[in-house]
């Protein structure tokens, strides 16, 4: 550990800049102004694999973004591991929030600034780091290979398709993840579930051209104001969402499995305070923690419709749009749930509108087990750097391809995430502390060393 602690203190300010180096470029998925970008991106992903000591490192082209795929293979009879990353990062607006523009990074408190800081290229690259160190101090105790796609930000649409055509390639005994976070800096935990996600959009259809709303209004049916009733109506008093159906297949949990989850140690005034509300609100009967890690919810994204410039315009608008994700949880097929949401949706449209429901892309959810030799691992890996035992935590966050891998590969996921909720990941001013970057890359080779071990 002594030799991995002088690595990284010799090598820090390289580390950094080389992490700015992917940061600087504007690697947006869901933008297509941005194409040129993603390569570029997995260019410089390949380059800094290959720098590490990847044997071989190639870009592959899927039906949407390519996927960068790197090996070093030291001997065939060893277990694999294949670390898994994105280098797709989420849009940045709104642009004039950011106190430093989103993709020239940079140090201040002791975080790195940008866009993707944390989520995941700042995530991911501690891995190409501690890969640096263990090639370069002969110390990999197994075989490695690298799979970082483009495309999680928006579904990880080509995915599906790209597992099952490089099954051999993707081989491996398990799958290392650092794309979530842990509960607090002090709290070091272990992410063992997923959600899964239905995205749709909604767009209901009035007259069939903005009408004055003197002479049409009271009058018409207006489609903003029925769009405001159904979304209203989509959830009940006590916050449970009211399609019928929708939770048949939500797995229960017992008792005590939500008395040990009780146990996670929350700090729900800090959590409040950090996003500025008094209240937290939620399904009733359940913690904040299983609100968002074994119960399911929905949410409006985004909405708009009719005239939203400057000063008033009197029109009954033609249009009502939405967007709205459903967070899901074992068992919830999403497939089966956009069916649902469609059904419920037309349902309950009033006479006088359309209603027109578009899906834009959904995931299944994921629970890892406990009981596995790579969360054993993990686990004496950060308890060896964090000083304490880490907790094992359901996050409400969604990582789609998690499931394609177990369903595609058969193979499990450890999901070491080093964020923070303060790392505003998709928000304006994203940031990544530091401190979490070289932990990272300090707890990462412990996990190699025991997985070894394990797998003897
Ligand atoms: N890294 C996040 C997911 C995450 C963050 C999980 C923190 C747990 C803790 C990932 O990049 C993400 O944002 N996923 C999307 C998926 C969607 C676009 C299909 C999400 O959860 O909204
Ligand atoms: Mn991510
Ligand atoms: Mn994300």
């Amino acid at each position: 550990m002594e030799k991995l602690n002088n690595f990284i203190e010799e090598n820090k300010g390289r580390f950094v800049e080389e992490l700015f180096g992917l940061l600087r470029i504007p690697s947006v998925s869901s933008k297509n102004e941005h194409k040129a970008d993603m390569h570029k991106a997995a260019e410089y992903i390949k380059k800094s694999l290959l720098d590490a000591g990847a044997k071989t490192a190639e870009i592959l082209p899927t039906d949407g973004h390519p996927v960068v795929y790197a090996e070093k293979i030291i001997d065939p009879s060893l277990p694999v591991v294949m670390v898994y990353g994105h280098y797709d990062v989420q849009p940045v607006e709104p642009v004039e929030l950011w106190k430093s523009p989103p993709f020239e990074p940079e140090i201040r408190d002791e975080r790195i600034w940008g866009r993707g800081a944390d989520d995941d290229k700042g995530q991911l690259f501690m891995h190409v780091k501690a890969f640096e160190f263990m090639v370069k101090n002969g110390s990999l105790p197994c075989n490695v290979k690298f799979m970082i796609e483009g495309e999680e930000e928006i579904g990880s649409p080509s995915l599906g398709k790209f597992c099952e055509e490089n099954a051999g390639k993707l081989k491996c005994d398990v799958i290392l993840v650092s794309d979530t976070s842990m509960i607090g800096r002090d709290v070091p935990s272990i992410t063992t579930g997923l959600r899964g996600l239905s995205y749709v959009e909604v767009e209901v259809t009035g007259p069939n051209r903005d009408l004055h709303s003197g002479l049409y209004g009271g009058a018409v049916v207006n489609p903003v104001n029925v769009l405001a009733k159904m979304i209203a109506s989509l959830t009940d008093e006590n916050n449970r969402i009211t399609i019928s159906g929708f939770y048949d297949d939500v797995v229960g949990v017992s008792q005590e499995e939500r008395q040990a989850m009780g146990k996670a140690p929350f700090d729900i005034e800090k959590y409040k305070k950090e996003i500025d509300v008094d209240e937290l609100g939620g399904e009733a009967g359940y913690s904040t923690m299983e609100r968002t890690g074994i119960r399911p919810s929905l949410d409006v994204n985004g909405i708009w419709g009719g005239y939203t410039g400057e000063g008033a315009k009197t029109i009954l608008p033609s249009k009502a749009f939405a967007k709205i994700s459903m967070r899901l949880v074992p068992d919830q097929n999403s497939k089966k749930i956009d069916e649902l949401f469609i059904s419920h949706f037309k349902s309950i449209a009033p006479p006088g509108v359309r209603v027109d429901v578009r899906v834009l892309h959904g995931g299944e959810g994921y629970v890892s087990p406990v009981d596995h030799s790579a969360y054993r691992a993990a686990s004496k890996a950060y308890e060896d750097t964090f000083g304490k035992k880490p907790v094992p935590f359901r996050s409400g966050g969604s990582i789609p391809i998690i499931s394609l891998f177990e369903k595609v590969l058969g193979v499990k996921s450890i999901l070491m995430g080093f964020g923070l909720e303060s790392d505003a990941i998709h928000s304006p001013n994203e940031n990544y502390p530091l401190w979490n970057f070289y932990k990272g890359i300090e707890t990462i080779p412990l996990f190699y060393d025991y997985y070894s071990k394990e797998m003897e």
